[in-house]
């Protein structure tokens, strides 16, 4: 049985990945490591919780002797790598955080696989990562793999900080690495501080929808299914040492697509069409917003077979009926219940 640990299992795409995982490979034990910070949430993973091949891990990747730790006592034969510090407008207000999380934490994670794994035959450390690494785009282009490292935000910084060290291993050390940057994700269990699932919750309770700058900033929006699936080829299939681009190659302008929720989730609610436009706001912007992103994800499709495969028009709504469809999942983050959640469930396993 192979050993693998997926770390920021319990936020939103690494829930999304220890469930495809558990559920795919029986013949891997599944290690979910996470800090259980404002952003883990265990009630993401409610429905494989008691499977046998999955192990939660309440622990911090910044605390060093532990990462040694749990790497000699579990012997992981893998490291998929989600845990980080991933809101731009909290990295704003607080830089440290993300350079502590996102540049030691991995730091830590590479230190224990170099050392603890006695060869690398077999082995595998997968960083994930995103393109905001690459900066800001006009009007025209796309992020490819070679395009330059142009972080404009302490956390496209801390991101962009991780993945060199992660190259600096492989080439320094031969560490077999993987790296992908990914494009913007949306679906279910998404932290209700990313603009579509506020947007949702917002129009559900009749509440502001903010908009920053003229909303005119533009984002290439994946399924976070397509992205686990690109993550499960690319962890099983991809070249040791390279870097692979995920996207979705469907921009949208902030305010479109706001306006667009706005539609299907009015549909949704059975509200006049139109009636939840009227509570959009223009808000002040975003520091240093960046202003496109857009990424070519040739390499990916043409070597390794990968195609995003959910149509947006649907993704948007099922990501409204899973919203509202899921209102105690909501209320627990609302109220900060969800936070109990490891005590009352975990505690009394050990
Ligand atoms: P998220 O904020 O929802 O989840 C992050 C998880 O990491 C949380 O469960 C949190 O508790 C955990 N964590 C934070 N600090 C930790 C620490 N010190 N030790 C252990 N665990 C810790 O993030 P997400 O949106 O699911 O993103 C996951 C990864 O994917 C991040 O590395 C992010 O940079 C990258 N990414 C995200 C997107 C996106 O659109 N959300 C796109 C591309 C790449
Ligand atoms: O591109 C990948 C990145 O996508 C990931 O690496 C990050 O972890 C993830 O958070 C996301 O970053 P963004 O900053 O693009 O996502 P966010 O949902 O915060 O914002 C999307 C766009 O909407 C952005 O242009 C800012 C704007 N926005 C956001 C919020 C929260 C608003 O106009 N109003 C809002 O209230």
């Amino acid at each position: 049985m192979k050993s693998i640990l997926i770390t920021g299992g319990a936020g939103f795409i690494g829930s999304h990945v220890v469930r495809l995982f558990v559920n795919l490979y029986s013949d891997y034990h599944i290690y979910n490591l996470d800090l259980l910070t404002y952003a883990g949430n265990l009630e993401n993973l409610k429905d494989i919780e008691s499977f046998p091949n999955y192990t939660f891990l309440k622990g911090d990747i910044t605390d060093a002797a532990f990462i040694d730790a749990i790497f000699k006592k579990y012997q992981f034969d893998a490291v998929i790598h989600l845990a980080a510090e991933s809101h731009v407008d909290r990295s704003i207000m607080d830089p440290a955080a993300f350079v502590k999380t996102n540049v030691l934490g991995t730091l830590n994670l590479l230190n224990a696989s170099r050392s603890i794994w006695s060869n690398f035959e077999n082995k595998r450390f997968y960083h994930i990562s995103t393109d905001e690494v690459y900066g800001t785009l006009g009007e025209e282009g796309y992020f490819t793999e070679n395009t330059n490292y142009d972080p404009r935000s302490p956390y496209s910084a801390s991101k962009a900080s991780s993945d060199h060290l992660v190259r600096s291993f492989y080439h320094t050390y031969q560490l077999p690495v993987l790296i992908s940057n990914c494009s913007n994700n949306y679906g279910p269990y998404q932290f209700p501080e990313k603009l579509i699932p506020l947007i949702i919750h917002n129009i559900k309770h009749n509440k502001p929808l903010p908009v920053y700058g003229k909303g005119e900033n533009i984002r290439d929006w994946l399924w976070v299914g397509d992205h686990v699936n690109a993550i499960d080829i690319i962890f099983h299939r991809g070249i040791i040492g390279e870097t692979y681009n995920i996207g979705g190659s469907n921009e949208w302008k902030n305010i479109d697509l706001v306006e667009k929720l706005c539609d299907i989730t009015d549909a949704a609610l059975q509200r006049k069409a139109g009636s939840s436009r009227n509570l959009i706001h223009f808000v002040k912007d975003r520091a240093g917003h960046d202003l496109r992103y857009a990424i070519d994800s040739a390499k990916l499709q043409n070597t390794l077979g990968w195609k995003a495969s959910m149509n947006f028009e649907e993704g948007l709504k099922q990501t409204v009926a899973w919203y509202l469809n899921h209102e105690t999942w909501l209320s627990h983050i609302m109220d900060g219940s969800y936070t109990a959640y490891y005590d009352s469930q975990y505690s009394k396993r050990g």
